[in-house]
């Protein structure tokens, strides 16, 4: 066996290394946004993880220990809503600390930021993303199933600039009918407040959200209406060719090979920063999906879209070392060969999939 930190990087089917880790801390969450935990089906009856299923902070350490001695060095905190995991930042601090992890991000609701964020920052969070898909209160009540307002989000948005957070993210599940009409004062509000906000196109995560593909909004046309606006460039490296219908797609590797993110992004010509979509359903981008994910009960998912995790619980609590943890995970990413979203341009995904609630964005 060789020693940790030197083995070598692990790579799938497909040629994809292992680079980013998304772990979901809990799979509750204090919103019940209709396209992700719908409440007739995630109400007082749902039985959600109890909590000695979870995996424990120091399981968690040990967990995400072995993924980074496989070449993993992004972390992604989610969930659920991770902010409601009890003493997250203990848990981030722990991470942290780890040799080889070099940015630690964290997906949230925003608010519990108000509360959070300077003690998360001080604990070892790099970036955040804040999810937000409408300004007005109607369409956010609608959207999210909650009394609560925009402004509660906001302040979220605020609490985190104000911990020292740059760039604050923040994403946009788009759906004609529910709110595109949004689109514009959406990406106005986030010119104007110095955020970065990417606009993502709906996606059949799982299997209970009502999905319908009439109600995808296509990536091009969102950059469309806003360029008709503010003009934008790509931001160099990701070279605009302009697709088969004249589109905006930048390529999925820049000029020197490099992998881009999973967000096209576009600068605006005057200077307010930058916009980005993410267009999973019109370009998927599987190729250079570099991504893991955990459960919080500690299943190892090689995809979104997946039907089954791998345990890896089993192993931690039975006492496996450092060694068997990364070799199992090593095991599981050599036999991968996901690409669920090109296969569902290739016609369409069937079975049962996880639900995005439980695994996390
Ligand atoms: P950074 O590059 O770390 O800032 O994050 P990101 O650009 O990957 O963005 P983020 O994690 O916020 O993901 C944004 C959204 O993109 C998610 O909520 C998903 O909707 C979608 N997404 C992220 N990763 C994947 C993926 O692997 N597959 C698919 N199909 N969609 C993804
Ligand atoms: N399609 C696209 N994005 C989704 N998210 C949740 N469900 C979906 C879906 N069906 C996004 C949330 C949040 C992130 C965790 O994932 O809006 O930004
Ligand atoms: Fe909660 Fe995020 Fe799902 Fe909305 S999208 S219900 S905020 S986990
Ligand atoms: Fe990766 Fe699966 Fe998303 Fe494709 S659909 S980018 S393989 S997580």
């Amino acid at each position: 066996m060789e020693p940790l930190g030197t083995t070598p990087p692990v790579t799938d089917r497909l040629a994809r290394p292992l680079e980013d880790l998304r772990i979901s801390v809990t799979d509750r969450c204090n919103l019940r946004c209709r396209y992700c935990m719908p409440r007739e089906l995630f109400g007082p009856d749902h039985a959600f993880l109890e909590r000695d299923d979870l995996l424990s902070f120091e399981e968690l350490e040990r967990v995400v220990a072995a993924f980074v001695d496989l070449g993993v060095s992004k972390l992604r905190v989610t969930g659920g809503e991770p902010l409601l995991r009890r003493d997250l930042p203990e848990l981030i601090a722990k991470l942290a600390a780890l040799d080889g992890v070099e940015d630690i991000a964290l997906t949230t609701n925003g608010v519990l930021l108000p509360r959070m964020a300077d003690e998360l920052v001080d604990a070892g969070v790099d970036r955040v993303t804040i999810s937000l898909d409408a300004l007005d209160d109607a369409t956010f009540r609608a959207m999210a199933d909650t009394p609560l307002s925009v402004a509660a989000v906001i302040e979220g948005v605020e609490a985190a600039k104000a911990a020292g957070l740059r760039p604050v993210k923040v994403n946009t599940v788009v759906q004609y009918g529910v709110n595109d009409h949004q689109i514009e004062d959406l990406a106005a509000w986030a010119r104007d407040t110095g955020v970065t906000i990417r606009f993502i196109e709906f996606m059949d995560v799982g299997t209970t959200n009502g999905w319908l593909r009439d109600r995808v909004v296509p990536a091009d046309e969102v950059l469309a209406r806003i360029a008709s606006r503010w003009p934008v460039d790509p931001v160099d490296g990701e070279v605009a060719h302009g697709d088969a219908d004249g589109g905006f797609a930048p390529q999925a590797v820049n000029r020197d090979g490099q992998r881009v993110q999973v967000a096209e992004r576009y600068r605006y010509r005057d200077g307010a920063g930058e916009v980005g979509v993410i267009a999973s359903v019109t370009r998927p981008f599987c190729r250079t999906c570099v991504r893991a994910r955990i459960s919080a009960i500690g299943e190892l998912y090689t995809c979104l879209f997946a039907a089954e995790g791998h345990d890896l619980r089993s192993l931690v609590r039975a006492g496996g070392t450092q060694e068997q943890l990364s070799a199992a995970i090593a095991d599981v990413w050599r036999g991968r060969s996901d690409r669920a979203s090109e296969l569902r341009s290739e016609g369409g995904l069937t079975g049962p999939r996880v639900e995005m609630s439980y695994i996390g964005g």
